[in-house]
């Protein structure tokens, strides 16, 4: 069985892992520092958030050199250690790219400013209707007249893929990880960069001119052949921002992607019709091209989960996010922790995004302190997605807790001392604890799903080997049936809190 079908994979975001130096910043040294954390944990592979040299305009997305790390986390020799001394540990290494765009400041849109290669971009005379993705006018003039396109930030100019060149380098890029170690790469906003190279206008009724257009699979064709050509074949993550889940599927044909972030499970509500339907139909889905489904709750580009389950609305979507959005921590956390056993307990692969094992909330950064540009770009309307990327607390009872030095480069809350590793370590009743023991279990399923009847509101589900994963979702307590070998709380004289998880072992 290839090891990605079913792996726990933890996402690294690099600035905010642990600061190795003192400068207040994430870095690879103290990635490497914590690599037993991480084995221990019961993870088999890292993705890492983009760690090249960057302007920092969008927290890494803005690539300006696809072969070396960033100064300020690290050294290429650091990297390659890291791969190395994390797969001595079991932990497999995945890489961030993206093809989408690249930072205004790398060579080949540097050279595009002075006149040259332009066609490697997107330059017209005039702008079309066409939004960018975080809001407001996708097309920024130079001086000299001409319009480029950057569906993002002014500073991630948009890369042309008709041309040969850029196809070319991705697929040296690609390469050159491979070589050093990497079991595969996430490929960033993956159905963004092929456009209708005549940019017309979006109309309604018309093919989308810039997503999920049909020449990407062309592309991703020949990424799965060099990533095919290794002894042991590397694999390719989607970031797929796809409602259809059949044009989903397609990019998970055998010789396409090997699997992709199921972003409609991570922007499910808290209710167990929506998220049986977003089990199903991801099953349904993934059947006919035989991929494995992916389990995703949170990411560094949403809400935490503990937050998000505690709030009225408890699906997530970037055009509904806004500060000071009343939210109950002890709910969130609780059905958070219900969450994990349900992710943990389906078939496919499961992401865990770093500090959700801690159960870290989201924290409304002081608007001086803000640094996403999806904040800037809204007018201040997005709070941004800074809450999300808080330092980790590792120890201590105040800031920086035991991350590095202050000040950190967002700043961490007060009232985070209970949260860090070392207050949760061995707590019996931590979200750290839970983690652990839900990973360690989650090797015993094995097979497919059979959904079982346990009432309205309940989802309970058998898979071929392993327990019976029951998560109650109504609002009354449900009496349990055999021996629970795990559960997200107290069960109380035989049976399941409302908000609560468990895995049982049972005759069926
Ligand atoms: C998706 C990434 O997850 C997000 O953080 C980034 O801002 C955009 N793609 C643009 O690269
Ligand atoms: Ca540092």
């Amino acid at each position: 069985m290839s090891w990605w079908k079913t792996a726990a994979i933890y996402q690294i975001y690099p600035r905010s892992f642990k600061d190795g130096n003192g400068d207040g910043i994430g870095d690879l040294a103290g990635v490497r520092a914590q690599l037993p954390y991480l084995a221990d944990l019961g993870v088999d592979a890292l993705w890492f958030n983009p760690w090249y040299p960057s302007s920092g305009a969008d927290g890494g997305y803005d690539v300006i050199d696809y072969r070396d790390i960033d100064p300020e986390y690290g050294t290429l020799a650091e990297a390659e250690k890291l791969i190395a001394e994390a797969r001595a540990l079991g932990l497999r290494t995945i890489v961030d790219v993206v093809p989408n765009h690249i930072s205004h400041l790398h060579p080949w849109f540097q050279r595009a400013l002075e006149g040259h290669d332009r066609d490697l971009f997107w330059f017209r005379d005039h702008p079309n209707n066409w939004t960018s993705e975080f809001g407001g006018d996708p097309w920024t003039q130079l001086p000299d007249g001409d319009w480029y396109l950057h569906l993002f930030t002014a500073e991630q100019p948009d890369l042309n893929w008709t041309h040969p060149a850029v196809r070319q380098e991705h697929e040296d890029v690609l390469r050159f990880w491979f070589d050093r170690g990497a079991a595969g790469v996430r490929i960033d906003s993956a159905v963004l960069p092929v456009k209708d190279p005549a940019l017309p206008d979006l109309e309604a009724g018309r093919p989308h001119p810039f997503v999920d257009r049909d020449e990407l699979h062309d592309i991703y064709r020949s990424w799965r052949r060099v990533a095919d050509s290794y002894e042991d074949p590397r694999i390719l993550v989607g970031e797929l921002w796809l409602p259809d889940a059949a044009r989903f599927a397609r990019y998970l044909r055998p010789d396409e992607l090997h699997t992709a972030f199921n972003l409609d499970f991570l922007t499910c509500p808290w209710d167990a019709t929506r998220l049986r339907a977003s089990i199903d139909t991801t099953l349904a889905a993934h059947a006919p091209v035989d991929a494995p489904a992916t389990w995703v709750l949170s990411n560094h580009d949403v809400t935490r989960v503990v937050s998000r389950y505690g709030r009225t609305d408890t699906s997530f979507s970037f055009g509904a996010k806004k500060a000071g959005v009343p939210t109950d921590l002890e709910l969130g956390t609780r059905r958070a922790r219900a969450a994990a056993l349900l992710a943990c307990a389906l078939p496919g692969a499961v992401y865990v995004y770093q500090g959700e094992e801690l159960g870290l909330p989201e924290y409304e950064v002081p608007t001086d302190a803000i640094r996403d540009p999806m904040h800037f770009r809204s007018g201040g309307v997005d709070p941004g997605r800074d809450g999300c990327r808080i330092p980790l607390p590792w120890s201590g009872g105040s800031p920086p807790y035991g991350f590095g030095a202050t000040p950190t480069w967002l700043p961490q809350p007060a009232g985070w001392d209970g949260l860090t590793v070392e207050a949760q370590d061995g707590a019996p009743d931590s979200m750290l604890t839970l983690y652990r023991s839900v990973l360690r279990r989650r090797r015993e399923f094995s097979g497919s799903l059979r959904w079982l009847d346990r009432g309205v509101g309940v989802l309970a589900f058998a898979r071929d080997a392993g327990p019976v994963c029951v998560v109650n979702l109504s609002p009354a307590p449900v009496a349990l049936d055999g021996e629970v070998v795990l559960a997200s709380g107290p069960i109380e004289d035989g049976f399941l809190p409302v908000d609560t998880a468990a895995y049982i072992r049972i005759d069926l």
